[in-house]
Formats: structure tokens, sequence, C-alpha cells
């Protein structure tokens, strides 16, 4: 089965181009990786940069306005236009938006988001300025399922970088978006490989509890 994949995103979109890259020349059990899954719809809440980018991709797109009308109403053409789509699984990928819980649950399970913290640390905006603010010496990215709660969902996996004496926000962003970009790559394809489910609430990889993810570049649980 090709699993339908949806992006949705609100700025320049280079997570939505790493995965689209990945789906084009991964593999997964010595088959291409597009044979198991295909971005069918890039959806943003603005006309940003991404969605673009995506255009120019030959990817199917959808500008859904969120400003100036009721949130639920935004989130009701949301779900119709991805249900119209077809979709199985949603990544968002810089997606500015929290998801109410209705939506939430209508695609609960398949909903992954990409957060550059070492959640639970840092939730919500700033996390690099965050983690430099607590001198913190190791800062990162997780990759999640998405439940209700703002950045609260089970952790799948994270990415790590040391924090240097001369970083900044700038350096820290530049220097953990390539991790962002293999690290969601590399969890899609778990994905799509049906290597990783959420079930009874967990993330889980090769049906075990994927309970807390380990230091290291990916980590999952051997
Ligand atoms: C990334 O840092 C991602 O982790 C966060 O928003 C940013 C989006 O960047 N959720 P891009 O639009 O994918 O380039």
């Amino acid at each position: 089965m090709t699993m339908k994949i949806a992006i949705l995103i609100s700025g320049r979109g280079s997570n939505m181009l790493a995965l689209a890259d990945e789906l084009d020349r991964g593999q997964s059990h010595d088959a291409p990786l597009s044979e198991r899954g295909k971005i069918v719809l890039v959806a943003a809440d603005s006309s940003c940069a991404g969605l673009a980018l995506a255009k120019e991709r030959g990817l199917a797109t959808a500008h859904i306005s969120y400003s100036g009308r009721p949130k639920q109403e935004s989130e009701a053409e949301m779900a119709a236009t991805l249900n119209k789509a077809g979709v199985d699984v949603i990544f968002l990928a810089g997606f500015m938006r929290v998801l109410s819980a209705e939506f939430v649950t209508q695609f609960e399970g398949r909903i992954l988001n990409i957060h550059p913290s070492l959640l639970p640390k840092y939730k919500g905006l700033d996390t690099h300025q965050r983690a430099l603010d607590a001198n913190d010496s190791t800062h990162g990215v997780s990759v999640h399922f998405v439940t209700a709660g703002l950045d609260e969902g089970p952790l799948i996996a994270q990415a790590f970088i040391p924090i240097l004496g001369d970083d900044t926000q700038q350096t820290l962003a530049a220097r953990l978006l390539p991790l962002e970009h293999a690290l969601y790559g590399a969890v899609m394809t778990a994905l799509l490989s049906g290597e990783l489910v959420l079930h009874e609430g967990h993330a889980t990889w090769h049906q075990k509890p994927l309970i807390a993810p380990q230091y290291g570049t990916l980590s999952y649980p051997r």
C-alpha cells in the first residue's frame, strides 16, 4: 500500500523539501521508498515561501486561510481538504498553528511533528535562545506524535548537538537544521515501513515501546 502523505507548513519549507527528497531517494527494505509513500498535498496557513517551493516541485498545494475567521472554520476546511486528498498521515513541518483537540482526534496516531528542542524542554517558541539562556550544554530536535497538548505527544526520536561557548541562536539553528532534515526523513521511512506506530498512546518501534529516546543522532530501541 502507498501511504498518502500531507505536509503542513507555515514558512520556508525546508523540512517539507527534505521529506520530499527522502521519498524520491530513500529505500525501505530494498525497495524504493516512493513505492510506500507519496506526498499528495502540501497545505499552508499562509502564502509562504514553502508553498511556492512545493508548487515549483510539482506537488499539489492548498492555502487554507486562518486569519480573520474562526479557527474552527479554518480547521474544518483543512480537514475536508485532507480527507478529499485521501490523506493517511500528516507531517507538521513548521506549521505555526496549534491544532485543536477536535482536529487531532480525527487523525489520531497519524499526525507527527518536528520541534527544535529536546522535548519535554522548551515547548513553544524561541527554543534556541531558551537553551542558551538556561546554559544548557546540549540542544537538539525532537519528532513526536501529535496529541491535543502543545508539543506534548509521545516522543519518537531525538537528535542532539553540543552547545558551544560562542553559540548564538542563529548558529545553533543553522547547525541543527541538517539534523532536523535527517531525523524527520528517518522517522518517515520507519513509519512508511510499518516499523513505527502509535499504539495505546505510546510510540512503538518494531512492536516494542519507545519510552525515552536515548542520546545519539537517531535514537531507536535496539
Ligand atoms: C523547524 O525548525 C522546525 O523544527 C520547526 O519549525 C522550523 C520549520 O522550518 N517546527 P522549515 O519551514 O521546515 O524550514
